[in-house]
């Protein structure tokens, strides 16, 4: 199964900061591929729509809040591979839906909305239970999309031939980062950059992912936990600013949960010299554009807007 757009291109980025560093940057191009689920979500989201396909399933039901990357790319892939969806989503219905629910009820998606106390249950075996008798047979997939069959697809989205010596990306289960480190096999530097704040668990998350899936937990990789902002869709001015400029810039969008802040803290690092002269960064944007009319409704009260022409 691939998704048309099979190999993202890897974007270079030119400006005067590099070139005092003496550095070069490129982007992977993840937010490119179309058609949905493009993004990081693609590769988290493949081998578990073909596992549910051979287990003859017809529903995938999974989990998320209200703006989550997660729901909008499981709607797009029921409505894309042939399967009903129903989406557990944290919190109350608020009409008229927000973007990224709108679009998951439009591509199909049955929503079913839980207090966020009921919603913390999302793991325990009595919850799915009692969510197997009220939507019968489904396929199972997490919150986040994370589990074994994500890092085997988050394993694909570095080339053969990586012409780079650090890859950096953004982290909120760790999932893309394990199957990132899968693939490098302890070659290379990773840097992960935290989108939630206290991520003093996603290290060994991640060593848990990769040691389930090859066996090893690998040393090579780092999180940067300097650049969340505040935390989980937490936002002020100065990120929403970094992202208007590095748009009019480059031409290249950035989301204000992952991407933005993996960038604002990449460049920032480059600034301090964080970086030997000469080293090749490959930054992952992993989409998640979607995101941004639902952040420009909640944040309009606060003057904070992305522009995206
Ligand atoms: C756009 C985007 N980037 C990055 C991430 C972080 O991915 P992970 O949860 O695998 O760390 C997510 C969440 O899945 C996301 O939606």
């Amino acid at each position: 199964m691939e998704s048309p757009l099979v190999r993202p291109i890897v974007q270079p980025l030119h400006n005067a900061e590099l070139d005092v560093a003496q550095v070069r940057l490129s982007v992977l191009r993840l937010d490119q591929l179309q058609p949905e689920p493009s993004g990081n979500k693609w590769y988290k989201l493949k081998y578990n729509i073909q596992q549910a396909r051979q287990g003859g399933y017809q529903t995938l039901l999974t989990f998320g809040g209200a703006y989550s990357n997660h729901i909008y790319a499981t709607a797009a892939s029921g409505k894309r591979f042939g399967f009903k969806t129903v989406g557990i989503i944290r919190g109350e219905r608020i009409d008229p839906l927000n973007p990224t629910l709108k679009f998951a009820e439009d591509k199909g998606m049955q929503l079913h909305f839980v207090s966020r106390e009921e919603y913390q249950n999302k793991t325990e075996t009595h919850f799915i239970d009692h969510l197997r008798g009220q939507f019968g047979r489904f396929y199972l997939i997490p919150e986040g999309g994370t589990n074994l069959l994500a890092v085997r697809g988050c394993a694909e989205i570095l080339p053969d031939s990586p012409e780079f010596d650090v890859v950096c990306c953004s982290a909120g289960t760790g999932g893309t980062l394990a199957g990132m480190l899968v693939k490098l096999a302890g070659q290379k530097q990773v840097l992960g950059f935290p989108a939630l704040k206290g991520g003093e668990f996603l290290r060994s998350d991640i060593d848990q992912l990769t040691q389930a899936y090859c066996g090893q937990k690998f040393k090579n990789y780092q999180l940067i936990h300097d650049y969340h902002f505040g935390g989980y869709a937490r936002a002020n001015h100065l990120l929403v600013d970094f992202i208007n400029k590095f748009y009019q810039k480059h031409q290249l969008l950035l989301d204000p949960i992952y991407s933005g802040k993996m960038m604002y803290g990449l460049l920032d690092l480059i600034e301090q010299k964080y970086f030997p002269a000469d080293t090749r960064l490959l930054a992952i944007h992993t989409g998640g554009l979607q995101g941004i009319d639902g952040f420009n409704q909640r944040y309009e009260i606060k003057k904070l807007c992305i522009f995206r022409n």
